[in-house]
């Protein structure tokens, strides 16, 4: 992730012009590009997207490119045609953005890769719908990297694919703003096109559910998504629930060593605490982009009322920039004393904040270096970093609202009371609803899993084997793949 927090991007966000990385291919000539290549030789992949887009490719083509031709000259006398089934599923998702798209579409690629010598499909992927980050390309296992290079370059026909358009409906084909569109071309050209996106408020707004509608079905990740879905005009018989994978391999515990996280993180209120430093303190992680969406504003409030500086506790948040610079000590300082919130005697409780890049191979010891991972969110898609510090055994403490109901349970976790549903002020989902959580019982809750350790640890056993059981990668892909299957046999 650009700053490893693979939090659900705002769905609806253009993506804004990156001077480095930015897609810059002009609509028009993309489109035009693309209606050349399909009709002359009725092939899609990196061969064509080289020779039609040369003129400004993306980074990403020109990085696979690049790696592809050092490693593999000769393509063109490689079997591929003979070995591998003709069916092929074309994932297009943003790869290489870090967002949360970005690690969700990950997630199936490499589940589903596993699994692909028992599928009847080739799998092909291609950049789509977000920005590209080098920063977040170069933290990727070298395995993933070797991965990306190999589905990049297979080649599907137009006739005998099943499209998955990962990403918020804004950039499925006509895209809103400037993004390789999805489906390449026109919806009737593939077999299928299944859309794949979520919302973090209670509803769907009219542009989206009618290119919802445009899909022969859109997969959405939780039970929460398939009634705001149908509630806001999906057609019911298009929605199909598929849950996300978690690297519980990758996010395994016993796996790595804390990372350090006092060198890393930068002190930003209270002063450095002794037990922290001898490892008898308690330390409090949240991972989030900085948006009031995730109700950074909830989780200061609670956690500077409830504790002082003699309590043995801190509080980690590694943080990135949503929309505003980087200034976060000043935020959270302007904040407190916006809010009013009394200094107590003893002195503020520390807060820590690490917003340097941490790679995606460095963010397991990041959790492993927490007792309790807390995100008091107003709504959410999915939740990556709960799963991610549910599969490293975190005890986590979060609003028991939107996407991460289908996985919160009392037996696995703390989930947060919602006070009231409250109205999102400003952004496109201006008008929507969204959840308060409660901040007092927050403070309880925070207080309790420092007083309570067995218990919130028991918990974070459970949270483990609940995401071994439900949303391993072998769960998901078999899920995935059981879903393609069934739509292959209706096109024989
Ligand atoms: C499929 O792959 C797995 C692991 O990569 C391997 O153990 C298995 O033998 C393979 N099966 C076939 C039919 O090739
Ligand atoms: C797709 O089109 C190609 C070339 O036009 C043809 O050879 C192939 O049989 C077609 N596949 C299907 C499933 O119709
Ligand atoms: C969480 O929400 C569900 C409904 O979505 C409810 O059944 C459950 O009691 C809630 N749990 C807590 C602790 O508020």
């Amino acid at each position: 992730m650009d700053t490893h927090d693979n939090n659900q991007p705002h769905p609806a966000t253009r993506p804004k012009p990156s001077k480095i990385y930015c897609l810059s291919i002009p609509i028009l000539f993309l489109a035009i590009s693309l209606s050349f290549f399909t009709k002359t030789s009725h092939y899609f992949g990196i061969q064509h997207l080289k020779s039609t887009l040369t003129s400004n490719p993306t980074y990403f083509q020109e990085l696979l490119g690049f790696l592809y031709s050092n490693q593999n000259p000769t393509k063109t006398q490689q079997p591929n045609h003979i070995s591998l089934p003709s069916h092929c599923v074309l994932w297009m998702a943003p790869f290489l953005s870090g967002g949360g798209y970005s690690s969700e579409s990950w997630s199936y690629i490499l589940a589903l890769d596993e699994n692909m010598n028992k599928t009847k499909f080739k799998l092909s992927i291609k950049q789509h719908g977000d920005l590209e980050s080098l920063e977040f390309w170069e933290g990727l296992p070298q395995e993933t990297k070797n991965l990306a290079v190999k589905l990049y370059q297979t080649e599907c026909r137009v006739n005998e694919t099943i499209v998955i358009c990962h990403s918020e409906p804004g950039a499925w084909y006509p895209p809103l703003f400037q993004t390789m569109p999805c489906p390449p071309t026109d919806y009737e050209n593939f077999n299928f096109v299944i859309g794949r996106t979520m919302f973090e408020t209670d509803r769907v707004n009219a542009e989206h559910v009618k290119r919802c509608n445009r899909m022969d079905y859109v997969w959405v990740p939780t039970d929460f998504h398939v009634s705001t879905f149908v509630q806001s005009g999906v057609d019911p018989s298009k929605v199909v629930k598929v849950v996300q994978a978690v690297d519980v391999d990758f996010f395994d515990p016993l796996k790595y060593k804390p990372l350090d996280l006092v060198s890393t993180g930068n002190l930003v209120l209270g002063s450095r605490n002794k037990d922290l430093d001898s490892k008898a303190g308690f330390v409090f992680l949240s991972v989030f982009k900085w948006e009031y969406r995730k109700g950074w504003d909830v989780l200061l409030k609670a956690y500077l009322k409830e504790f002082s500086g003699i309590d043995g506790v801190a509080l980690y948040l590694l943080t990135n920039p949503y929309h505003s610079d980087r200034n976060f000590g000043n935020k959270i300082v302007e904040f407190v004393e916006d809010t009013g919130i009394e200094e107590p005697v003893e002195g503020w409780a520390p807060i820590y904040v690490i917003d340097t890049h941490i790679a995606q191979v460095d963010l397991p010891r990041v959790y492993k270096a927490a007792h309790a991972f807390v995100l008091p969110s107003r709504g959410e898609g999915w939740g990556r970093p709960l799963v991610e510090a549910m599969s490293m055994s975190l005890p986590v403490i979060a609003t028991n609202w939107s996407g991460p109901t289908e996985y919160l349970t009392e037996e696995n976790s703390y989930p947060l009371q919602v006070d009231r549903m409250s109205k999102v002020m400003e952004g496109p989902f201006e008008g929507h609803l969204w959840a308060e959580p409660s901040i007092d019982k927050l403070q309880l809750l925070m207080r309790h899993v420092i007083t309570n350790v067995a218990e919130a640890n028991m918990r974070g056993r459970r949270a483990r084997e609940d995401m071994i059981r439900r949303f391993s990668p072998h769960i998901v892909s078999g899920i995935v793949t059981d879903l393609i299957g069934n739509l292959l046999d209706r096109m024989i």
